[in-house]
């Protein structure tokens, strides 16, 4: 399609946006609440402390697996689950940039005492009639996240040269003008240069805010003297490192970070992953202690990871199910804490995958406590119905005969399961070089007669089962 062509749909997609979010909002399609998750790992294993009131609003941080649209719509109306109208201070978000690529995860398997990895599906970028289509996409979500915002709330999206020219057109016209705040360019290094072009090594961010009185809170940065040398300047307060002489002063909009490398600490896999530092620098310009932060396209959960780390709320969407299971297990990693695991109503995380147990028992224990020991056996799998790859399903048959446990990437229990919300109070996963999850689990828990225990558990491909014993 030409440029030309583009701009005249640009009225087309605005106006069919409008008609869009207008019927969405008269559909019914609820948030359901599959599980509180309470990353239990600092506990020695088990949390014994108190589980917040969902219901009650007691737990605001959320992940949705979903779709954005109709999850943000679920958000505005607050039918099932509180409105969030007017109540983010804060959106990032890191859409597809019309890449034209499809994202793979790597899941590295044991097999023969070797490392194998196969990759898995994360999400698509390739759009069937290029711009036109992406920006249809786009446009009726901007509407709804500004209806999400707080009246201090400032949203920014993060693009790149592919389509940074147009969304920006469309911006103007949800924002106005007039609430642009700035271009913010990311630079950074990265494999690959141009012999025909410049080499593109520069992303972009637009920040607007919703209304004239948002949060800023301006971040500082070195800058340098000419020289190197001190200034000495009266009242300016000037330090030294390595390099020479600086000021401190407001940050400017071209961000010099790195990006999240092959051997970064905070890599967690996930092939679009951001760095921290930038969702650092923005969450802590944009918001206050407290504030709720929201990314609708989360892929690994970066912005939940930071939100964490400087004691802000969150809520989080991807309808990726790598990226569900990616950001359950960091927040559990980092700590985080409770959070609640929802879907969009429709969505299946079920799949046709088998645990197999080998015993339950439960022993007596002094001071009113009880032992449930759980021993794993093995996991049975349709292999035809795996979500990857021809060519990746021989190594995963190997590595099922070899030792089908080392298909399971997360295993969570609720002990005393109500038989509505699963509550995970001990978890277990994949992590970094360990390739296997427990197999032999013990429980120390307060005596009881009689007890449901769940257990949760979830494939290298997202897929998840629950399992109910009584004992
Ligand atoms: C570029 S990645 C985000 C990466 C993220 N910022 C990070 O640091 O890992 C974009 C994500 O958007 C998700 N996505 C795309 N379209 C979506 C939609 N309509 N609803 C929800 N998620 C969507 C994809 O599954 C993917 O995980």
């Amino acid at each position: 399609m030409s440029n030309k062509l583009i701009i005249d749909e640009l009225s087309n997609i605005v106006r069919d946006g409008k008609k869009e979010v207008e019927k969405l909002l008269n559909k019914d399609q609820s948030i359901i609440t599959e599980s509180i998750i309470v990353p239990s790992k600092e506990e020695g294993g088990f949390f014994k402390g108190v589980v917040g009131d969902f219901q009650k609003k007691e737990v605001i941080n959320r992940f949705i697996y979903g779709d954005n649209l109709n999850i943000m719509k679920e958000l505005i109306k607050g039918e099932s689950c509180p409105s969030l109208k007017g109540k983010i201070d804060l959106i990032y978000i890191d859409p597809p940039f019309l890449s034209k690529a499809d994202y793979n995860t790597k899941i590295s398997l044991p097999l023969k005492d070797k490392k194998v990895t196969i990759e898995k599906f994360a999400y698509s970028d390739i759009w069937k009639e290029g711009i036109v289509s992406y920006l249809k996409m786009l446009y009726p979500r901007l509407l709804l996240m500004k209806e999400l915002l707080s009246d201090e709330g400032s949203i920014y999206v993060h693009l790149d040269w592919h389509i940074v020219h147009y969304v920006k057109i469309l911006m103007d016209e949800i924002f106005g003008e007039d609430m642009f705040l700035n271009e913010i360019i990311w630079s950074y290094k990265s494999g690959g240069v141009s012999k025909k072009y410049f080499s593109r090594k520069h992303d972009t961010i637009l920040l607007y805010s919703k209304t004239g009185k948002y949060i800023f809170n301006p971040q500082k940065e070195k800058s340098y003297n000419r020289g190197l040398k001190p200034y000495r300047f009266k009242g300016v307060e000037e330090f030294v490192d390595d390099i020479g002489w600086y000021t401190l002063v407001n940050m400017k909009d071209v961000w010099n970070i790195d990006m999240v490398g092959r051997t970064s600490k905070e890599r967690v896999g996930y092939a679009t992953q951001k760095p921290e530092k930038l969702l650092e620098r923005i969450i802590l310009s944009s918001t206050n202690e407290n504030s709720i932060v929201a990314d609708f396209f989360a892929g690994s959960g970066t912005t939940a990871a930071v939100a964490e780390r400087l004691n802000r709320r969150w809520i989080l969407s991807d309808m990726g199910l790598t990226s569900a299971l990616t950001v359950q297990k960091r927040i559990i990693d980092i700590k985080g804490h409770q959070f609640l695991f929802q879907r969009l109503e429709g969505e299946e995380l079920t799949s046709n995958g088998e645990l197999k147990i080998k015993g339950i028992d439960k022993q007596n224990l002094k001071d009113k406590e009880e032992l449930i020991s759980i021993e794993l056996e093995g996991y049975e799998i349709d292999i035809d119905n795996i979500p990857i790859e021809k060519k990746y399903k021989k190594l995963v048959e190997e590595v099922l005969e070899e030792d089908s446990l080392n298909l399971i990437d997360f295993i969570s229990i609720d002990p005393d399961y109500n038989g509505e919300v699963f509550i995970s109070r001990w978890q277990n996963f994949r992590e970094n070089d360990i390739y296997k999850v427990e197999e032999f689990i013990e429980l120390k828990l307060p005596k009881k007669q009689k007890r449901n225990i769940a257990v949760k558990v979830v494939d290298v491909f997202g897929y998840e089962n629950k399992y109910i014993f009584e004992v």
